[in-house]
């Protein structure tokens, strides 16, 4: 059972958690004609009454640009606004992730985006790991990513999320922890709420953004600390028998954090991940402010 913060914003205002309701006949329940955010929050482990959130920036203007294709202007600087204060409100005192959700709030019926109210609202819950940090297991899906020309991947929209979770599921229920999917083209792309990364002889290999990936946010974080270190990286299209034979390979994502795999279907990966490791440590000691270098990734807010 989640542990959510107390306050909510709603409808313009902030609201207890328990009183922030939507009727049955809400548009987007409907027809997925919604689009989400998700980041994190932690207590300074240096200051506990400073709150830290990662890449607050980012995460605002990939769905302020996730709302532009509900038909709905609303502005990053004003999603930040909202959930600064959202966090000022809850003072939470443990790890935290923060669901900011755009949605076609007006009741009725047909699919359209026109001609239909927006709102906009946020809640909390507290969050640890997401998935086993020691690493997973991963099948391959049976069922594919959509395709940027008939689904605007290039933003967080809710109705995409069936294809995550009937692959979550199946691969639940045969027994692996989480499922990786491939594209229209068969080639790697990501997994159910994750962005895909392999090491091939010290090199660090993920999908670029024409494979239909996520544009996610801890795979930009991922990609410039890895170059920053050193390590060569390279975008470009995955076959799926690369995944059975790589050095290294790993999951990243704000809930997932950068999640080792170490089997894909029947094939076991090495134990020994050091590229994974570096830039595991790394990322940890960012998000913790512990890092002069990326001060400007952490936003800090005073509680
Ligand atoms: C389908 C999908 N891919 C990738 C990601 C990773 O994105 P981010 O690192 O911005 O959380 C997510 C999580 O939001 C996701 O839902």
């Amino acid at each position: 059972m989640h542990q959510f913060l107390p306050i909510a914003y709603f409808q313009n205002r902030f609201v207890p958690f328990k009183d922030a309701n939507i009727s049955i006949a809400t548009h987007a329940l409907h027809y997925g004609t919604a689009a989400f955010g998700g980041m994190r929050g932690i207590p300074d482990p240096q200051n506990p009454s400073q709150i830290l959130l990662f890449r607050l920036d980012r995460h605002c203007q990939r769905l302020s640009q996730s709302a532009k294709f509900l038909n709905y202007e609303l502005t990053a600087e004003k999603i930040e606004q909202i959930i600064i204060d959202f966090v000022k409100k809850n003072k939470p005192s443990t790890s935290f992730y923060i669901r900011p959700l755009v949605y076609s709030s007006g009741l009725g019926i047909a699919p359209r985006l026109h001609k239909i109210e927006k709102d906009f609202f946020v809640y909390g819950l507290e969050m640890g790991d997401y998935l086993a940090a020691d690493g997973i297991s991963c099948r391959i899906s049976s069922w594919y990513r959509q395709e940027d020309r008939s689904f605007p991947l290039r933003g967080k929209i809710s109705a995409a999320y069936i294809t995550s979770a009937l692959a979550k599921t199946e691969a639940v229920e045969s027994g692996f922890d989480e499922a990786i999917l491939m594209n229209s083209q068969g080639k790697v792309c990501e997994a159910t709420g994750m962005n895909i990364f392999l090491v091939r002889n010290g090199r660090l290999i993920t999908p670029g953004f024409d494979q239909d990936v996520l544009e996610g946010i801890t795979r930009d974080s991922v990609l410039t600390i890895a170059k920053s270190l050193g390590i060569e990286t390279i975008e470009r299209s995955v076959d799926k028998s690369e995944l059975f034979i790589a050095d290294e390979v790993f999951l990243c994502g704000t809930a997932a954090k950068i999640t080792p795999v170490k089997q894909i279907e029947t094939f076991k990966l090495s134990g020994e991940r050091p590229v994974t490791q570096k830039l595991r440590d790394k990322l940890f000691a960012i998000t913790e402010n512990k890092d002069p270098q990326y001060k400007d990734w952490v936003y800090s807010i005073g509680i």
